[in-house]
């Protein structure tokens, strides 16, 4: 059995068990390495891409639940020449250290700040609940997201 979706805006067929989690299938058969893999329970946030345009948990999906949607991994956010918004200002604010939790704060912050454009300190670090950090103690996290908020409404 095949299940056919899109991956980054490509179509793709998985011949992979359609039991088979997304995390493990992007990291494996595709080779899209950038979604980390760490506790594999729906805790971390580590693995986390977005479906349909939504954050969500690879490590939780089956990829034969997947046939026919769309879902952007950390290698597809950006168009390649520039990073996004929140890739370019963790680097501009020397946030990352280990870098394990970085892809799927990208892909959780990304589509916040999208939907919540003009979001407070205290909502974004709501927002990230579900993705944890060992290393950095957030405050950068969060100064980084903020500097988004801030960029975002200069320009609007
Ligand atoms: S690896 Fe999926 S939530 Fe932690
Ligand atoms: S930078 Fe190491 S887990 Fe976040």
């Amino acid at each position: 059995m095949t299940t056919s979706l899109k991956i980054n805006g490509e179509e793709r067929i998985l011949t992979c068990d359609p039991r088979t989690a997304l995390l493990d299938a992007l990291r494996g058969e595709l080779r899209l390495t950038g979604t980390k893999d760490v506790c594999r329970e729906g805790f971390c946030g580590a693995c986390t891409v977005h479906v349909d345009g939504k954050p969500m948990s690879s490590c939780l999906l089956p990829v034969g639940k997947l046939e026919g949607r769309s879902i952007v991994t950390i290698e597809g956010i950006s168009d390649g020449a520039t990073l996004n918004a929140v890739q370019q200002a963790f680097i501009d604010e020397d946030v990352v250290q280990c870098g394990m939790c970085f892809p799927g704060m990208v892909m959780t912050l990304s589509t916040y700040l999208r939907d919540n454009p003009s979001a407070n300190r205290d909502a974004v670090k709501y927002a990230l609940v579900g993705n944890a950090c060992r290393c950095t103690g957030y405050e950068r996290i969060v100064d980084a997201a903020m500097s988004v908020v801030m960029a975002q409404e200069d320009a609007g």
